[in-house]
């Protein structure tokens, strides 16, 4: 399989995602010792989105970051650009509405959502600041934004630690549990090349977000940011 380099060439990402697609779930629960599940629990109470709303799940991959909005009651369009992924995804929930697409050309009209959420998915784009302006253009006026995304843990030692897991445990047992290393030598790469905490803030402000805060989830292992479209 094609490993995206950092470079990030949307086509790569998508035959990357492809590839892992089948077992993508089960890897994430065993790689992130089961923490996924209260990452995305703490990322739907930031969305707080009403029974009823329309929210787009940008990068939604399988759904995985869907389904807790579906089953609150929100009306969720899962968006990616991986079809393997969709695939996955329309199987296991054929009831959402699961849509094909690119965070920089979302498929969408102007102010049609009422929140946007992205997890895990904005690190792979490869202009992640044009992504938060597109995602701005299809949020109406006074909606919201959450970001989930992999950070810098606050705490020196633990970021030495933590840096190690990454890059040299992660990829042996990412091949033992999903047959696939390379995806994930991309995903530690990725996670330390990624803006931290405050710098990813200024890019949502930059972007044309307000009323942006942060918070740590794990030690900053993730970080939530949030912001309002004016
Ligand atoms: C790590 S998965 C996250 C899936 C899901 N949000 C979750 O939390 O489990 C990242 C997803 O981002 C998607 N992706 C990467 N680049 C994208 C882009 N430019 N536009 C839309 N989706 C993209 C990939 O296809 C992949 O499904």
């Amino acid at each position: 399989m094609p490993r995206a380099t950092l470079d990030k060439d949307p086509r790569d990402v998508a035959v990357m995602f492809d590839a892992v697609a089948r077992r993508y779930d089960v890897t994430n629960d065993v790689l992130s010792l089961g923490q996924d599940r209260a990452w995305r629990r703490a990322t739907l109470a930031a969305l707080g989105a009403q029974r009823g709303e329309t929210v787009l799940d940008l990068a939604a991959g399988t759904g995985t970051s869907s389904e807790p909005l579906a089953d609150a009651g929100v009306h969720v369009v899962p968006c990616d650009l991986s079809t393997g992924m969709l695939g996955v995804g329309k199987r296991r929930r054929p009831d959402l509405p699961f849509v094909a697409g690119d965070a920089l050309r979302l498929p969408f009209a102007d102010a049609a959502f009422d929140a946007v959420t992205i997890s895990f998915g904005l690190r792979n784009v490869p202009d992640p600041e044009a992504a938060l302006a597109e995602m701005l253009r299809v949020t109406r006026p006074g909606g919201r934004l959450v970001v989930c995304e992999f950070s810098r843990p606050t705490f020196a030692p633990f970021r030495a630690v933590y840096t190690n897991y990454l890059m040299r445990a992660l990829p042996p047992v990412a091949r033992a549990v999903a047959k696939e290393s390379d995806a994930y030598v991309y995903l530690a790469e990725s996670i330390r090349a990624w803006p931290d905490q405050r710098e990813l803030g200024l890019l949502l402000k930059d972007a044309g977000w307000v009323d942006v805060a942060y918070r740590n989830l794990s030690g900053g292992i993730v970080a939530l940011h949030r912001g309002r479209r004016p």
